[in-house]
């Protein structure tokens, strides 16, 4: 109808309304083009400033490095050399097994990036590191009983913080800005990630207790109470600072908020 209009009104009326449908095919086309720019562009810089963090946090290491190598090397280096007692039946010898599950746990053979066995963050990680390093629960006591000269001083723990602080302050700035998601679902998620998957997900069960990435399984299992979330034993190994097992770790008032109302939603 319209268009019989338009070509009855002039006679080259079928051919403007060509170059509109024209016109619009070219503007549509260059807001989708200015949408992938914007897309590429956000990756970019996203990419770089992650790049950035990793540049600072090995180029700074040289400062720790010393520290780490003289007294955690034994049980968290790939690289490092077993002395040859260590290497005498390793399922049975203590000095082995230190080393497999310390690797496991903690490893900073790359520098940074951290590694871990089920590749938690590295948020999850350089906190572990740092509560380790406060709490003075590293090395192993068997170790520093063996090897007194090698237990952490004051001043290696200044010197430690003043490598992991900023680093952590950078991540938790880059993490806001790039990976911020606001939802109830996203921010328990996060609490989880940086909490618990450490031990308990990917892989790694600490306990018999695994897999608390699938969390629809998680939230069907046992330790989640359908008819009262609050009487959950999960929230209840939370805010009685059960776990993490680390109360230096535990979960701040605000977080349990978000993982008590999460559950709430959940078991609804
Ligand atoms: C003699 C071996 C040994 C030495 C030396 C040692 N660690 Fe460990 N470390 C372990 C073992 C074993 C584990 C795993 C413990 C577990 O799974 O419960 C571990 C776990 C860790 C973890 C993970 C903590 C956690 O709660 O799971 C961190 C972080 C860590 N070590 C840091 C250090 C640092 C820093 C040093 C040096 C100051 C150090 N370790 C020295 C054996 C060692
Ligand atoms: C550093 C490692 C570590 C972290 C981090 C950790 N746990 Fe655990 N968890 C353990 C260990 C070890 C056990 C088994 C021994 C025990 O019960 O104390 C365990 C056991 C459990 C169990 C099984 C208890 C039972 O009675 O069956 C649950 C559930 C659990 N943890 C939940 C959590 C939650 C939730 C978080 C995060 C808020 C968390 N854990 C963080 C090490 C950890």
């Amino acid at each position: 109808m319209v268009l019989f209009l338009i070509a009855s009104c002039s006679k080259r009326g079928p051919l403007i309304f060509i170059d509109h449908l024209e016109e619009a095919k070219q503007e549509s086309l260059k807001a989708l083009e200015k949408k992938r720019a914007e897309e590429a562009n956000y990756i970019q810089r996203k990419t770089e400033a992650w790049d950035a963090i990793v540049l600072d946090a090995k180029s700074t290491f040289q400062h720790i490095q010393p520290i780490l190598q003289k007294k955690c090397s034994s049980c968290h280096d790939g690289d490092f050399k077993m002395p040859l007692y260590g290497r005498i039946l390793p399922r049975y010898n203590p000095v082995a097994q230190h080393q497999i599950q310390g690797l496991e746990a903690f490893e900073f053979t790359k520098i940074f990036p951290l590694g871990a066995k089920g590749k938690p963050t590295q948020l999850a990680l350089l906190k572990a590191f740092k509560t380790s390093v406060t709490s003075r629960t590293m090395p192993i006591k068997s170790y520093t009983l063996i090897y007194p000269k090698r237990k952490l001083t004051d001043n290696d723990q200044e010197r430690i913080l003043e490598w992991i602080n900023p680093l952590i302050h950078n991540i938790e700035k880059f993490e806001a800005t790039y990976n911020s998601d606001q939802s109830l679902d996203g921010k328990a998620l996060k609490i989880l990630e940086q909490k618990c998957f450490r031990c308990h997900a990917n892989g790694i069960e600490k306990g018999k207790f695994g897999e608390m990435q699938d969390l629809p399984k998680l939230l069907k299992s046992k330790y989640v109470d359908r008819a009262d979330s609050e009487k959950s034993q999960l929230y209840i190994l939370m805010a009685t600072q059960k776990m993490p097992p680390n109360p230096k770790s535990a979960l701040s008032d605000d977080e349990l908020i978000v993982i008590r109302d999460w559950l709430e939603s959940k078991t609804k």
